[in-house]
């Protein structure tokens, strides 16, 4: 018998009303528990190194969001085999994987409301343990996956790692555009996305016109997810974000917001804002100058109307799929892109 919880859902949803977040994450948290059980399995190394730092990030709390595109996308296509758990696990040791070498890169201090993994067992450390969960996830996929899987896995990382070695060839660059900024974003995060989506549909089995429209869905979904994570970078706080804000700037990165307001800024604010992106030390001061330079010539705002854009074609991209619960969850995820704060 269907809850009286259930029954308003139900009917929110006939009504045409969006589904909410939690309910989302609701649908799925089975689904996402034997994924997480998983976890430990893959990560029971004799190497006692390993198998700390791996469970210190896996365990940190990240939101699973590309795990949960990629169960939510099998539901979707009716998947109803069991190989499910292990890939949506896949799905997040890559991530997990990139997160640890990016936080090398990126010289950050925080990750997931926690030091980061290199401030507390070194860059080392932290490189070589995101080797070992990107060699896991790969041999947990040849278990699992097929050839076909493996194909879309493969080309997804070596298009990562092209994003984020395209991202370090632009750094402290102030002359950055924005198309050479999206292109870092597609590569280091659309595309995982991308893949999370369509992998649902090829272990389904649901042709090359569905696979090829989730594929799409990810990949809108994965940009505006960037998109907004750094208009957060700027705007947030360390203790929603659960990492360091500030920190683009800190690292030289030119991204969208500032990208944006220095096409239209004065030549004295051009200058300002070259100086800082060139920097070794960034300031309060100067982060706050940025910043005001940033809100003056609305560089968040013209972000998430970019992101917005891609939230709605992606949104378009699932009108292949037939209306169900799965579908709703799948475009309220979409919205949750947007309206997230951590
Ligand atoms: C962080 O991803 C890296 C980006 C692509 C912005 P998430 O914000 O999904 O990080 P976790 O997994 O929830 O910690
Ligand atoms: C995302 O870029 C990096 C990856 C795709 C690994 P960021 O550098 O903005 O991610 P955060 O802000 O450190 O999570
Ligand atoms: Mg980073
Ligand atoms: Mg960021």
């Amino acid at each position: 018998m269907m809850t009286t919880k259930g029954v308003l859902k139900e009917k929110r949803q006939s009504a045409g009303q969006p589904m909410q977040i939690q309910e989302v994450f609701d649908l799925i948290h089975d689904d996402v528990k034997r994924m997480e059980e998983g976890f430990i399995q893959s990560l029971n190394s004799n190497v006692y190194l390993v198998s700390k730092v791996g469970t210190y990030i896996l365990n940190s709390g990240g939101k699973r969001f590309r795990p949960m595109i990629f169960l939510l996308a099998a539901r979707l296509c009716n998947y109803t085999g069991e190989r499910h758990i292990p890939l949506a696990g896949v799905i997040e040791f890559i991530h997990t994987a990139t997160l640890l070498h990016d936080d090398v890169v990126d010289n950050a201090a925080l990750r997931r409301g926690n030091a980061a993994a290199n401030t507390v067992w070194g860059d080392g450390a932290s490189i070589l343990v995101g080797d070992y969960l990107l060699s896991k996830a790969f041999s947990v996929a040849v278990m699992n996956g097929d050839t076909r899987v493996l194909n879309v896995l493969s080309q997804t990382t070596t298009r990562m790692a092209e994003g984020e070695v395209l991202q370090l060839m632009k750094h402290s660059d102030a002359a950055t555009t924005e198309q050479e900024y999206l292109d870092v974003v597609i590569n280091k995060t659309g595309v995982l996305l991308s893949a999370a989506a369509r992998i649902a549909g090829v272990i389904s089995g649901v042709g090359a016109d569905k696979e090829a429209a989730l594929a799409s869905y990810g990949l809108g979904l994965g940009t505006a997810y960037q998109l907004m994570d750094d208009c957060l970078d700027y705007i947030s706080t360390d203790e929603d974000l659960g990492k360091g804000v500030g920190n683009d700037l800190r690292e030289g990165k030119v991204t969208m917001p500032l990208i944006h307001a220095s096409r239209t800024a004065t030549g004295a604010e051009r200058a300002l804002l070259k100086e800082t992106i060139e920097a070794d030390e960034l300031t309060d001061e100067r982060l706050a100058a940025v910043l005001e330079i940033i809100h003056k010539y609305k560089g968040i705002e013209y972000t998430i109307a970019r992101a917005q854009n891609y939230i709605e074609d992606a949104k378009e991209d699932l009108a292949l799929f037939e209306p169900d619960i799965n579908k709703a969850a799948l475009m309220a995820v979409a919205d949750f892109v947007i309206e997230r704060k951590y």
